[in-house]
């Protein structure tokens, strides 16, 4: 018997009962099961990201690296995008953040670039409701904001611990509990959070680090669970070493050369590698997908 005249055991050849037909007591148990099934969609069938032009977008820490690579990516795709920084102090990380916003801008979408620190919910709060204001509505929520502070963990300082923690964690949950009264009102939305293959697989003195990526997977796990049935899809990628600046300046070229060994595909990532999956876990192409974690390694995890 072929696979195109199996039938099924039990089922009798025949048209299926219509959409909406009551299926009779004795129905067999393929046709039960089917019954119990009120209502199928098909995915609306679009280009590639068209559907995504005109949505409001919030990247965390968008100004540099795979954030800003992201950012772009969503611009590209005619999307609205706000980006935040972390205000240091130091003239260039606002002017690095105004350099991105003005890249965006020629993208022909409306940006918005503020500095907020993501560990103040206050901040958070203002700016998520700037944003809405500024875009007439918000769908996406990339939280990509982080920051490293690598030590053994016997000699770690609370500070160390805690800010790393506060920044790559807490800031996420900030960030999310400040989106959800507005996705859930307009029963849509996507969060992506960057988490990393060290909140699957820890290296010496990541301890930190680790745990806050680590505690990002639950968090994004749980915030599906809470979000789904409000048709908010909530996911996280997870990287393995990706060439932005605050790699190849502040980690040892024998790290760097053994993260390239440890990839199955023989070379570090770029930031775009990350920003595709993002933008595609942000589309209606992904609209099945929820409480994933998609590892962006080159086979790191492997
Ligand atoms: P980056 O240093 O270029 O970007 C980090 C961004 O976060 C900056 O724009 C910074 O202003 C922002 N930020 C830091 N603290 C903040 C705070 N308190 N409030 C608001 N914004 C804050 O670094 P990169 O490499 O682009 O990293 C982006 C994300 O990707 C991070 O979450 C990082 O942990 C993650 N990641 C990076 C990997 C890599 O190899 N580069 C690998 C795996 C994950």
């Amino acid at each position: 018997m072929t696979a195109e005249n199996r039938t099924p055991p039990g089922r009798e050849e025949g048209p299926l009962p219509e959409t909406g037909t009551a299926v009779p007591a004795a129905a067999d148990p393929v046709e039960r099961l089917l019954a119990e099934v009120v209502e199928e969609t098909q995915p609306a069938p679009v280009a590639l990201h068209h559907d995504m032009r005109g949505r409001g977008a919030i990247v965390t820490g968008g100004s540099s690296g795979i954030g800003r690579a992201i950012a772009l990516e969503l611009a590209r795709s005619g999307v609205h995008v706000a980006i935040n920084y972390f205000d240091d102090g130091d003239r260039r990380t606002r002017a690095r953040a105004e350099a991105t916003a003005a890249e965006l801008r020629q993208l022909e979408v409306n940006v918005l670039c503020r500095a907020c620190d993501v560990r103040d919910p206050a901040a958070v709060n203002a700016f998520v409701d700037e944003a809405r204001e500024t875009f007439g509505g918000l769908d996406i929520l990339v939280n990509n904001a982080g920051i490293a502070r690598d030590r053994a963990l016997w000699r770690m300082s609370d500070e160390q611990w805690q800010e790393v923690l506060d920044t790559n964690l807490t800031g996420a949950f900030h960030m999310i509990r400040a989106v959800a009264p507005i996705f859930r009102a307009q029963q849509h939305g996507k969060i992506v959070n960057v988490s990393s293959v060290h909140g699957i697989r820890s290296e010496f003195g990541l301890a930190n680090y680790a745990a806050s990526k680590a505690g990002l997977i639950g968090l994004t796990r749980s915030a599906a669970i809470e979000l789904g049935p409000s048709n908010v899809n909530v996911n996280a990628v997870a990287p393995g070493y990706i060439r932005t600046t605050r790699l190849t300046d502040g980690v040892a070229p024998e790290v760097l050369d053994r993260a390239r060994e440890r990839s199955v595909l023989g070379r570090l990532g770029d930031p775009q590698d990350v920003a595709h999956v993002v933008i595609f876990l942000c589309s209606e192409q992904a609209r099945h997908i929820t409480g994933a974690v998609i590892p962006v390694d080159g086979g790191h995890l492997l």
